[in-house]
């Protein structure tokens, strides 16, 4: 614990200075007197119900504090005080309330003067520290289960012609084509096998390419959006540039650019980590989208992030989707499986597990023409 005068000799200690335990205790009387006392306190005095236990507890840290017996600290450990004070509501007037009495006390108790401005100046710096209503924790991120409602509202795609950057199964692809008659869709997938899969269910306004996002089959400035749902990690890092180019490249000018990727953080992604831990990548893809900016291929139109549940009914199912994708060989032997297994078996209740995985989106738009009007 820090004391109030960062002076360590024992002799010049405030302790010593305020006339030791007795001189600390007239001071803290004086300030729940003043408390009890007087009406502009009222506040604070209604948080102080048993002013005796307050007082005995005041007391005993401010012993250790001012240099001498750490009763506080000796009896329930580290002070913590802000955390302690949590369960107040404390902001500027509460603090005002609380100085206004200490003042008081110090001035009846502490004739020195100079003693008594170090004191006050460090109450007044510690009561300051410990209000706790003025950063409130941002509101949660939103949980979003169908990333289709975020697109809708930031592209309007109900007409555009989109093309989509690994696209995997294409569940979202056939979700937008269902919702929106009037668009079409070219999606765009490496892995061979997944793209026969999406062959074998061909359907109307919905065309599969076999190709990377670093090198896109299409001429230039014939789409109106592009999407890239948690697929930009998965360009080869140095290849990452080159991608985002050919995005630029094969959108209008106007065309806007949907990047969704996951963040790296969070319960799903430590397990995850086990046995892919993409660090490295979804840092890449994130200073990748910066250097596009940087470039002046986009302009970048929002960010925001949101939270995808997952569910998992139990670790088989897990296993099959998460850890055995047909795209990746992630080099699981036993040891591993095993490692996966006890990370993720706490969170399996009677429903099975579930997470909220978070997302980050940003919404780009291609550099050089006008927004596109849906
Ligand atoms: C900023 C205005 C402050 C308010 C409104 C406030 C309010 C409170 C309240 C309501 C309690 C609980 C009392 C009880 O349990 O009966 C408390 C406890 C305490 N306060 Fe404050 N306080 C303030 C500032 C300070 C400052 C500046 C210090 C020390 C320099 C301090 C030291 C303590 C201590 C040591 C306890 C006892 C904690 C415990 O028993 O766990 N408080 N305070």
């Amino acid at each position: 614990m820090t004391d109030a005068t960062q002076q360590d000799a024992p002799r010049d200690t405030i302790y010593n200075r305020l006339g030791g335990a007795e001189g600390v205790q007239r001071l803290v009387d004086r300030f729940y007197a003043l408390m009890d006392e007087l009406p502009e306190a009222w506040d604070i005095r209604q948080m102080h119900p048993d002013l005796p236990r307050a007082n005995e507890s005041l007391f005993k840290f401010l012993s250790g504090w001012f240099g001498g017996p750490p009763l506080f600290e000796q009896e329930r450990g580290h002070p913590r005080l802000r955390a302690r004070h949590f369960p107040f509501r404390i902001g500027p007037r509460e603090r005002d309330q609380w100085m206004l009495c200490m003042r008081g006390a110090l001035d009846e108790q502490v004739p020195d003067q100079a003693l008594r401005a170090a004191i006050h100046g460090a109450f007044q710096d510690m009561a300051t520290h410990i209000i706790n209503t003025e950063t409130p924790k941002p509101p949660p991120p939103p949980v979003i289960d169908n990333e289709l409602d975020v697109i809708d509202e930031l592209c309007q795609p109900a007409k555009l012609n989109i093309i989509e950057l690994g696209c995997g199964a294409a569940r979202v692809a056939r979700d937008l084509l269902d919702r929106y008659p009037e668009a079409r869709m070219t999606c765009l997938e490496v892995d061979a096998i997944q793209h026969e899969k999406n062959l074998a269910s061909p359907r109307e306004r919905l065309e599969f390419v076999a190709a990377g996002a670093q090198a896109i089959p299409f001429p230039d400035a014939g789409f109106d959006l592009a999407l890239m749902l948690k697929s930009l990690h998965h360009v080869p890092m140095p290849l990452m540039a080159q991608a985002l180019a050919e995005v630029a490249r094969v959108l209008r000018p106007g065309g806007m650019l949907y990047v969704s990727e996951p963040m790296y953080e969070g319960a799903f992604n430590d397990i995850i980590k086990l046995y892919n831990d993409e660090g490295e990548v979804r840092a890449a893809a994130q200073a990748a989208l910066d250097a596009a900016l940087e470039a002046g291929l986009f302009t970048e139109v929002i960010s925001g992030r949101f939270d995808a549940p997952r569910g998992y009914r139990d670790f088989a199912e897990f296993e099959a989707r998460m850890m055995r994708p047909s795209f990746a060989d992630h080099r699981i032997d036993d040891a591993k499986l095993a490692e996966v297994r006890a990370a993720f078996e706490p969170h399996l209740k009677d429903d099975g597990a579930k997470f909220l995985q978070p997302m980050l989106v940003r919404q780009f738009r291609r550099a050089g023409g006008e927004e596109v009007k849906s």
